[in-house]
């Protein structure tokens, strides 16, 4: 087993260059299950997701090469199951996006009910009411979900009852070759919602309105192969602006969206950070003290709740008291007891947090309970006096390419340590 060890105290300068977004990237994937004929995906991040998602797919038949560190090429015209396996199934969340994609092209589709990192309840009432809305019947057995329509999908008016990226995504990826225009009304507008209708659109689909809560998608007969570049991701590189902001410092983040950023920097420069946006890369530095501010997340343009744990680890040493509110996921406050451990003084109230800034925080052995709440333990371990380990991290991994060498080039203490797992313990004694 491996876990980060963190000498904190240093600060963060030069240059860090971001990824290719995971949440496009674990879309994009899925939805080149109805492309017949190879497409090329460049920009494709280094994560554990993508690995897992990958693997499904050569499950299901599609011919998988990775040409590069970057670019893969999928080619789904073999496709040979519609049954997704639960094992690999169950590890990730995105893992439903194939419900959507396989019911668009095969009509049919039988997936394990997806996993992902645990924020209390994860409904996907409205993937299912979409679905039925396009005639599909669906079943929920097993831990599978059943999804068929003997005679085809076909166009429907959808109102989404809570904006939801997953929802919106699915129902676009059922319909693209449905009869008909299908319009999703109170659609998400995320920019990987955006991402993945400009991919389908590349590959012939007609999808207009994305990035705009209506969506209306014409069904066509095919989509044909082609090259697709995902964009930069929007959470990495914010991940990185909370991490200066924190530490202290002066980094250039490289390969970016300034615009997908604004939602973060304009909080990050509440707390007294300087911004500086360039055509593609963004500027961050920090030298002053950090203020205190107040925080709701919201889905976007909202600020974003992938990036709470970020900021209110580096509010755990701000002037004075910040109040957080979770406006999206039930229950996202399980790691304040790790900062707490490590001398923050935070006080959570159901969707609540209560941040009162201390002086400082020190190291200590902590846990990633989920991917951000593991960046959030990162971040904390550059701030701390002495040694903080961050232990589970493959959550951390699963979302985050290269974390602890793109760190160590911004100057931070961070290393990869081996330990025994319990039952090399056990072995050993
Ligand atoms: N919801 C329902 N019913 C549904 C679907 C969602 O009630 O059928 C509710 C959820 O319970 C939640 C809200 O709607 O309260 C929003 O959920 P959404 O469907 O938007 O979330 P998701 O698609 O499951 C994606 C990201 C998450 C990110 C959320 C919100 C992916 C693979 N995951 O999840 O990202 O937190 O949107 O922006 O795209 C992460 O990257 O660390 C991560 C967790």
């Amino acid at each position: 087993m491996e876990k980060y060890s963190i000498r904190g105290g240093k600060k963060l300068y030069g240059e860090v260059t971001i990824s290719g977004a995971k949440n496009a990237a674990v879309a994009i994937i899925p939805a080149t299950v109805l492309v017949d004929g190879p497409c090329r995906i460049e920009n494709v991040p280094k994560i554990s997701d993508v690995t897992s998602l990958l693997m499904i797919m050569r499950e299901l038949g599609a011919n998988v090469k990775l040409i590069n560190d970057t670019t893969i090429e999928i080619d789904c015209s073999k496709i040979r199951s519609t049954k997704a396996p639960y094992e690999l199934i169950r590890k990730i969340r995105a893992s439903y996006y194939l419900i959507g994609s396989l019911l668009g092209r095969f009509h049919c589709a039988e997936v394990g009910m997806p996993g992902g990192c645990d924020f209390g309840v994860r409904p996907i009432d409205q993937h299912v009411k979409g679905f039925q809305s396009l005639g599909a019947k669906v079943d929920i057995k097993n831990g599978f979900i059943h999804c068929s329509a003997e005679n085809g999908l076909t166009a429907a008016n959808i109102y989404l009852d809570v904006v939801s990226v997953g929802a919106t995504i699915n129902i676009m990826l059922a319909s693209v070759l449905a009869n008909g225009q299908t319009v999703i009304e109170n659609a998400a507008k995320e920019p990987h919602i955006v991402d993945v209708a400009n991919f389908l659109n590349s590959m012939g689909a007609d999808v207009k309105g994305a990035g705009t809560d209506v969506i209306k998608v014409r069904g066509v007969p095919t989509l044909k192969g082609g090259s697709y570049a995902i964009i930069p991701d929007q959470i990495e590189a914010g991940t990185y602006a909370a991490a200066v902001t924190a530490a202290g410092g002066d980094i250039l983040i490289k390969n970016v969206i300034p615009k997908h950023l604004e939602c973060i920097t304009a909080k990050l420069a509440e707390m007294g950070a300087v911004i500086e946006e360039y055509d593609d890369s963004v500027r961050v530095k920090r030298d002053g003290p950090i203020n205190r501010v107040n925080i709701k997340t919201l889905p976007y343009p909202g600020f974003p709740t992938d990036m709470h744990p970020q900021l209110v680890t580096a509010l755990c040493v701000a002037n004075g008291t910040s109040i957080i509110t979770e406006g999206v996921w039930e229950n996202r406050y399980r790691y304040v007891d790790e900062l707490k451990r490590m001398g923050a003084k935070i006080q959570v109230d159901g969707k609540v947090a209560i941040v009162e800034g201390v002086e400082k925080l020190t190291g200590a052995p902590v846990r990633a309970w989920d991917l951000r709440a593991g960046a959030a333990m990162v971040i904390a371990g550059l701030i701390a006096h002495g040694v903080t380990e961050v232990e589970d991290i493959i959550y951390i991994e699963r979302g985050y390419e290269d974390i602890v060498e793109k760190l160590t080039q911004l100057g931070a203490d961070i290393k990869r340590v081996e330990y025994p797992d319990e039952e090399e313990v056990r072995e050993a004694l």
